[in-house]
């Protein structure tokens, strides 16, 4: 989504502001634009593409001035243009937004009506207008924003600055994330931690619903009825929130070898030191009386809660239901008090998961988030926390985040499954020594990737691709097919195996190669059953199995590739690794944009 950033400072704020926005690049973004205030003048420069555009039209055209306010736009009304980039200035007021006004329509007709006139097509341009509009009519800046957010509805993070006024920035937030960074006679603004790491390392959450009045000494908060509020300080370690590729070409390939040592991080978090049971850091004693889960995400994280469903009922023996949170919100589900639901979010801002979740509190029932963004709204709003640990993750495409999640949700599931007497201490030991294997096995696979280098420098040629697996690694299908999509641009779709012949084998012919995960002990007959169906229509079949499941395979496949062999309980967390790999060097040669691939944002804060 939109970055934005604001900083009043001791100096020249334009590098500063053009560095904090360089942090910000992972969300996403199209178009970019800075806008300072010298001698009391609103300068303002934005450009189309990569933030090395903008810098070239500095070089050419340096803005002055010790504030400013910076944008990354990811285009939700409008084209990528430079009228629609941000910042816009109507009159003495320019801002940055990060969100979607949803009756801009309505004000825009209105600022019309009243003369004025709309240069771009965007939403945020309508906010500009009537915060001016306020500010003529005699009203003080924080009076003149208070009134013009009375007027909007939708989702924003905004951050104003007003002409004559060097020392005033007024930010506020109403469904995007927000924070303030403390400096010393300096202060800073914006959508994220990662955006301000390298300038402070004290910062503050800005509350839901909340604007916030920023002068070069402090910082005040208020709510939306104008009311100040009590601000609490957190001190972040820099290190933690800044992130190098520390020598991989992309951010996506160093997180993919990052998931051994995060997953052994969040298996200490987990489990006893003896490691005989599963010990969470925040307690949920409810899962014994639950008679029914409901497991909500968006894309990947879904993706996670989908083979969470299969976990939940054979090993606890809970009742579970998955949704697509842009569902799960309208479709009206039966909630009881005995319901219990799970939210997974990598950001915990995707706006889609925290309408679900905010749903469902709504519905008086105990909220769950697994979440790796800790600070987050989702962290801070649900019931209880349960942190996946993995660090910042930069790729779009996520990958340690995905693997961690499963980690977290597997420990919910053996704890649910002894709360709810479905295993013996024994048992869970057992799951426990399962799951403490999970590193050692990503690393092997880890260290055969040229074979699927190998594999994807053909791959990459196809129009489009198939992926089938059955059972627990039916959502690994889905999720190899997403990746593949997201930053390689080409077709491909998941399917079960099994549902193959209801139509999609319809698509089979020598063109499509089909990647089938199918380890040898989860409905291995069933799924290779659906595989010679595949290879009698002329498909290319890429196996993905254990040495067990490639050797007994009796038929011609294209090209595949051997995992370790391992217990069917983690083998979802093992089937992301070719799934994640596939999909990146396919990516390398199709020579797309890895870590921030086309029309993506990495945490969606709109609708
Ligand atoms: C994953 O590769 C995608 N970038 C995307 O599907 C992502 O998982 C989804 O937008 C949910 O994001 P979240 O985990 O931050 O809520």
């Amino acid at each position: 989504m939109c970055g934005i950033v604001g900083i009043i400072g001791s100096t020249s704020v334009q590098s500063s502001i053009i560095e904090a926005l360089e942090k910000l690049e992972y969300r996403g973004y199209d178009s970019a634009g800075i806008a300072t205030i010298s001698e009391n003048e609103i300068l303002c420069r934005r450009s189309v593409g990569k933030l090395s555009c903008l810098k070239n039209e500095l070089s050419n055209a340096p803005v002055l001035g010790k504030i400013g306010i910076g944008h990354t736009r990811w285009a939700t009304h409008g084209a990528p243009s430079i009228d629609n980039a941000h910042p816009h200035q109507v009159g003495k007021v320019a801002l940055v937004h990060n969100g979607i006004i949803e009756n801009y329509n309505e004000l825009k007709a209105q600022i019309i009506s009243e003369g004025g006139i709309m240069v771009s097509e965007t939403d945020t341009e309508v906010v500009a207008a009537f915060c001016n509009m306020f500010l003529e009519s005699g009203m003080s800046p924080e009076e003149a924003v208070s009134s013009t957010l009375g007027q909007l509805k939708g989702a924003y993070a905004l951050c104003f600055i007003f002409e004559g006024n060097e020392d005033l920035i007024i930010a506020a937030r109403k469904g995007s994330p927000l924070v303030v960074g403390w400096g010393v006679e300096e202060m800073f603004v914006g959508s994220d931690a990662i955006a301000l790491a390298h300038l402070t390392n004290q910062l503050t959450y800005v509350e839901e619903e909340n604007y916030v009045v920023i002068s070069r000494k402090e910082a005040k908060f208020f709510n939306f009825e104008g009311k100040e509020q009590p601000s609490k300080k957190v001190f972040v370690n820099s290190e933690s929130v800044l992130v190098t590729k520390s020598g991989y070409r992309h951010f996506m390939h160093k997180e993919i070898n990052e998931q051994a040592s995060v997953i052994s991080y969040a298996l200490g978090s987990y489990t006893s030191f003896d490691r005989k049971r599963i010990l969470l850091p925040n307690q949920i004693p409810s899962f014994a009386k639950m008679d029914r889960l409901i497991i909500s995400a968006c894309g990947t994280a879904f993706l996670a809660g989908h083979v969470a469903k299969y976990w939940f009922e054979k090993i606890s023996g809970l009742p579970s239901d998955i949704d697509i949170a842009s569902e799960f919100r309208y479709r009206e589900p039966i909630i009881s008090k005995k319901t219990g639901a799970i939210f997974v979010s990598q950001s915990g801002e995707t706006a889609d998961t925290l309408a679900a979740l905010r749903m469902a509190k709504s519905n008086s029932i105990e909220t769950i988030v697994v979440v790796n963004s800790e600070n987050s709204t989702m962290a801070r709003e649900s019931d209880i926390i349960m942190p996946i640990k993995a660090g910042v993750e930069v790729g779009v495409a996520s990958t340690k985040a995905f693997t961690s999640q499963l980690l977290v949700l597997a420990a919910l599931v053996i704890e649910a499954a002894r709360q709810r007497k479905k295993i013996s201490p024994k048992q869970e030991e057992e799951f426990i020594n399962q799951l403490f294997a999970i590193p050692r096995l990503i690393n092997e696979v880890l260290s055969r990737e040229n074979e699927i280098i190998n594999i994807c420098s053909e791959l990459a040629n196809a129009q489009d691709i198939l992926f089938i697996a059955r059972g627990p690694l039916y959502p690994l299908a889905l999720e190899g097919a997403l990746k593949l999509k997201e930053i390689s641009y080409i077709h491909a779709e998941g399917y079960a195996a099994g549902e193959l012949k209801h139509g999609p084998i319809a698509l089979v012919d020598s063109s499509v190669p089909i990647i089938c995960f199918a380890p040898s002990n989860i409905l291995y007959d069933k799924t290779t059953s659906n595989i010679h169906e595949v290879i009698a229509r002329g498909g290319k079949v890429i196996l993905v199995s254990d040495k067990g499941g490639l050797s007994d395979f009796k038929g011609d496949v294209w090209k595949s590739f051997e995992m370790p062999f391992s217990e069917p309980f983690i083998l979802p967390i093992l089937y992301a690794l070719p799934a994640q790999l596939l999909a990146y060097y396919s990516a390398i040669e199709k020579g797309t944009d890895v870590d921030q691939p086309r029309n993506l944002a990495k945490s969606v804060t709109v609708e």
